[in-house]
């Protein structure tokens, strides 16, 4: 499932229009410049047509699987997942449900131990629900992982994943997921939910960062 569904984007572009879907861009010279970023973004890696096709692929592979008569249970992981999960429950060809929840990882980054603290639950119970826990990125995996774990305890029917990004080379813990959008570079990458600093996140695109701004 996840094979066929997942597309690799290989390299990183040093121009814009260097790999697929970027030529959509009207902005590809400045891509931030029509966004109020001028100067601060370095490519487009995942123009917005690649990624609104990606996810009509991944919502009907989702609706594919889903064989009870309860609606799937969408899970969004605030902040990051909330501009992919709006746009993956409007492609859903069947009713779905919404719910929200906000982690945060014990210590740094580079020191986790996988272990989430919750900042806001769910507001209801999930047994006997098909869960579907949306995330916008996949890097080391571990706070997907503790996610996981957490809501198995709860009595699901099921529970998947649906990552719209992953960084393959930088997973450190396998969280099973099931479905996934693209395997991109290690790159630092913003927009369509995905911030630097609480910036970015109103991006209509996933952009590379230009180096000078995080440098
Ligand atoms: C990001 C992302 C995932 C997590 C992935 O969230 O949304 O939840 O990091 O990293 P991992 O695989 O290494 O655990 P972040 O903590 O940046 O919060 P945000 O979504 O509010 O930006």
């Amino acid at each position: 499932m996840t094979g066929a569904l997942t597309t690799t984007v290989t390299g990183v572009p040093t121009l814009a229009g260097a790999f697929p879907g970027a030529t959509t861009e009207p902005e590809a010279q400045d891509p931030g410049a029509p966004h109020g970023y001028p100067g601060e973004l370095a490519a487009v890696l995942i123009g917005a047509e690649q990624l609104r096709d990606k996810i009509a692929e991944l919502a009907a592979a989702v609706a594919a699987d889903h064989d009870l008569d309860t609606p799937p249970l969408l899970v969004c992981v605030l902040k990051g997942a909330v501009m992919f999960v709006t746009d993956f429950a409007r492609a859903m060809p069947v009713p779905v449900e919404l719910e929200f929840m906000a982690v945060s990882s014990y210590g740094s980054a580079t020191s986790s131990s996988g272990v989430v603290r919750i900042l806001k639950d769910l507001d209801r119970d999930i047994t006997g629900r098909r869960v579907v826990i949306v995330e916008d990125i996949i890097d080391s995996g571990l706070t997907l992982s503790s996610l996981r774990k957490n809501l198995a305890t709860r009595g699901p029917a099921r529970v998947d994943v649906v990552a719209l990004l992953r960084k393959p080379a930088a997973v450190k813990v396998d969280a099973d997921v099931r479905y996934v959008g693209f395997d991109i570079p290690t790159e630092f990458v913003v927009g369509y939910g995905l911030d630097f600093n609480e910036r970015y996140r109103d991006l209509p695109f996933v952009g590379l960062l230009a180096e000078h701004v995080y440098r």
